[in-house]
């Protein structure tokens, strides 16, 4: 087969991990997630009481302790600490606050970027995140930027939380997404943008099996010429 590498870019809530895990399942290869591990040392500077500001702070925790990402049963991207399967707990309001400003430190970057690369160097990859097709895998033959509506990118987090019993407005949502596309857009390094050799898809009106069929079919299109 070949080497499939397709990089997924865009804001937060656009549904980049739901379509890009259904893009792995159906081209059966392997799904990386490279927001969980940003994700994964927010989790570990909250529960050490580091500060997201403190870089230095968050290196030294990353050499301290052991960071594992592994494809489960499922498909799904588990991110283990010091051997606990933390996966569960990457997505709370606390972590999303502190994430993007921890994502802007050049150093924990690099350190995440080496990480993601060595999972697209050995096999075929759908990968997601903010500059997966910047930085991360620049010469990626398939590149996505999937956007939405920031209203409907809200609604869809919240009908999200719903289903999982909590219960917050479309209003708070909508604010704590706007200051996050903020951050990572304007950020100096690796900041969000489309690559230039990108093609866009705006889901706001779309399922996710209309977009997971139109990447499918894009990737055929590249594959097969
Ligand atoms: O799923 P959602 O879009 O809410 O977030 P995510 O993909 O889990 O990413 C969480 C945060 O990690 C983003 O808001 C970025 O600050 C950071 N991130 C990044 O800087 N670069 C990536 N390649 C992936 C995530
Ligand atoms: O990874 P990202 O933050 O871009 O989005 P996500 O975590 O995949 O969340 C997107 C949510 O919107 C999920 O609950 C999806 O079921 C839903 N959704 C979607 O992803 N795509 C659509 N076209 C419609 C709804």
């Amino acid at each position: 087969m070949h080497h499939l590498c397709i990089a997924i870019d865009g804001p937060a809530g656009a549904g980049k991990s739901t379509v890009a895990k259904e893009v792995a399942r159906r081209l059966g290869i392997v799904y990386v997630d490279t927001g969980a591990m940003y994700r994964a040392v927010a989790w570990l500077a909250l529960r050490h009481g580091v500060s997201p500001a403190d870089e230095q702070g968050l290196i030294r925790l990353l050499r301290q302790h052991e960071l594992r990402f592994e494809r489960n049963g499922h498909g799904m991207f588990d991110v283990y600490v010091d051997g606990a399967n933390i996966t569960s707990e990457l997505r709370t309001p606390e972590v999303s606050a502190a994430v993007s400003q921890l994502s802007a430190h050049p150093e924990i970057r690099r350190i995440l970027t080496e990480w993601q690369r060595s999972f697209s160097r050995s096999q075929s990859v759908v990968m997601d995140g903010r500059d997966i097709g910047t930085v991360v895998m620049p010469d990626a033959p398939v590149k996505i930027y999937l956007t939405a509506d920031i209203r409907e990118r809200a609604r869809r987090r919240a009908d999200e939380l719903a289903a999982k019993g909590f219960s917050v407005s479309v209003e708070e949502l909508l604010h704590s997404l706007r200051e996050r596309d903020e951050r990572d857009t304007s950020r100096a390094c690796a900041p969000l943008r489309r690559p230039d050799d990108a093609i866009c898809i705006d889901s706001t009106d779309m399922t996710v099996d209309e977009v997971v069929e139109r990447i499918l079919s894009i990737v055929r299109q590249v594959h097969h010429g």
